[in-house]
């Protein structure tokens, strides 16, 4: 786990996003961290259970103990020494290993669903029915019907409802759309996401017949693989950018080097096309990770990388042919062009040093599976606290981890059928 955030650092963080502030009226499920949104909850706690405490629950209650406006009641995991684990971090808190017996406690307002992606829907759906709210972690549900059960229950009831789609509340990526929706970089024509890694995924095992519970992500009846579990968060990137919803989706996907029994793929690649016909593309490959973790919003006169925070011009200051063909000499990438005769162009694709758009960049190399502090998490679950104490559904949140998910599992079935799926206009309910 990343290092226990002090309280110190946690309202540097808040700050932060006081810097956006002008952005609240384009952003208002930011409201929670201004401060008269502070000012609503001064004073007042969100009493909080937790279901599911292994890494992202524990992330979580790190994170939630120099929250003021939270207090952990309660702690629930079927699985002993993670339950141990979070008790060492919340002396006092209840402890639970059935998560019906905590939605029974009346001293709990609400839960953070931190449990295998089997899990969510029905967790979520019977946190609603008891009438708690509801921060359940990304990807909504294991399936879209899934997700429509949740949704559907979620109007039943007068609860406040958070996923875990942290981007929402990062600072670069607020000021990225910022950007990107006064068109600064023109017309959106391309959304490039890739997440590439080399580590086999496993967590270390104390007995075979643990494996699947705790390896839960390698298997198909508790996981949809890379893309519940990395994809889901990039797919938001172009929906949130252009603010429409892709109709089909075209993947790809193999076991290609982890041959060790898993069931999910360690490689996919994935495309989604839009109305307006920009494509948004998905790649990862989990035995190489020379590309890292990169998101990139393509315009027709700039790109940004969401992930550094960088707006390049497609349009730098100007060099004579002559100069950019000593350049590239320079950079040893002449033989990307054919530089005899008419077909060579003055075309300078990549030396646009770019210009960072926010002051204070914190960026992730995305390795860790457990979550980055500086990454909107903290942010999301101070929303959270401020959503239980004042009963104000935030904005956006729900219909982007909707459909975040929904692209995901589209994408997963894809590439298993190694087919073109269209989004169903059934599937279009937010
Ligand atoms: N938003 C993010 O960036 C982010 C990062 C990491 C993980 N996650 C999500 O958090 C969730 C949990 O991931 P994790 O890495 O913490 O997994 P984990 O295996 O470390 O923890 C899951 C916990 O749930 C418990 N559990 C399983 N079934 C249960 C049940 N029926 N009742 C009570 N407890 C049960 C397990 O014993 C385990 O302790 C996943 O959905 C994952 O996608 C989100």
């Amino acid at each position: 786990m990343d290092k226990l955030l002090t309280r110190k650092e946690f309202l540097s963080n808040l700050g932060s996003m006081f810097a956006v502030g002008s952005a609240i009226s384009l952003f208002p499920w930011l409201t929670s961290c201004t401060e008269k949104g502070q000012k609503e909850i001064e004073g007042q706690v969100a009493k909080l259970g937790i279901i599911g405490t292994g890494s992202r629950g524990q992330f979580h209650i790190a994170n939630l103990l120099v929250d003021k406006s939270a207090k952990i009641v309660a702690l629930c995991d079927d699985y002993e020494p993670h339950l141990q684990e979070a008790a060492a971090m919340c002396p006092g808190a209840k402890l639970y290993s059935d998560y019906h017996k905590l939605l029974d406690d009346k001293d709990v307002d609400g839960v953070i669903i931190c449990t295998p992606l089997n899990w969510h829907a029905v967790m979520t759906i019977d946190s609603f029915k008891a009438g708690k709210h509801v921060f359940c972690e990304k990807s909504m549900a294991y399936s879209i019907q899934e997700c429509k059960d949740v949704i559907a229950e979620w109007q039943r009831s007068d609860r406040v409802f958070v996923v875990g789609q942290q981007r929402l509340f990062d600072p670069k990526y607020i000021k990225a759309m910022e950007l990107i929706h006064s068109g600064a970089i023109g017309e959106v024509v391309g959304v490039r996401n890739y997440w590439y890694r080399n580590n086999d995924w496993r967590r270390e095992c104390p007995s075979p017949e643990l494996e699947r519970r705790i390896n839960w992500r390698l298997y198909n009846a508790s996981s949809r693989g890379l893309m519940t579990e990395l994809a889901c968060h990039q797919l938001q990137n172009g929906s949130w950018a252009m603010d429409q919803y892709p109709e089909c989706v075209t993947g790809m996907g193999s076991i290609r080097f982890w041959k060790d029994g898993r069931e999910v793929f360690d490689n996919v690649a994935v495309t989604y096309e839009y109305p307006n016909g920009v494509h948004m593309t998905f790649e990862s490959i989990i035995s190489n990770k020379h590309f890292g973790m990169g998101e990139f919003i393509l315009g027709s006169e700039g790109t940004i990388d969401l992930v550094k925070g960088i707006m390049f011009s497609e349009s730098p200051a100007y060099r004579s042919g002559i100069e950019q063909f000593l350049m590239q000499i320079k950079q040893g990438i002449l033989s990307n062009s054919a530089f005899a005769g008419s077909s060579w162009s003055q075309e300078d694709a990549s030396t646009d040093p770019g210009v960072r758009f926010t002051d204070k960049i914190i960026t992730t190399d995305g390795s860790s599976s457990t979550g980055a502090t500086n990454d909107g998490s903290v942010e999301l679950a101070h929303a959270f606290c401020h959503a239980v104490i004042t009963g104000q559904q935030p904005d956006k949140i729900v219909k982007e981890a909707y459909y975040a998910t929904a692209l995901a599992l589209m994408g997963d079935q894809a590439s298993h059928e190694k087919s073109t799926l269209y989004f169903k206009d059934e599937d279009r309910i937010l």
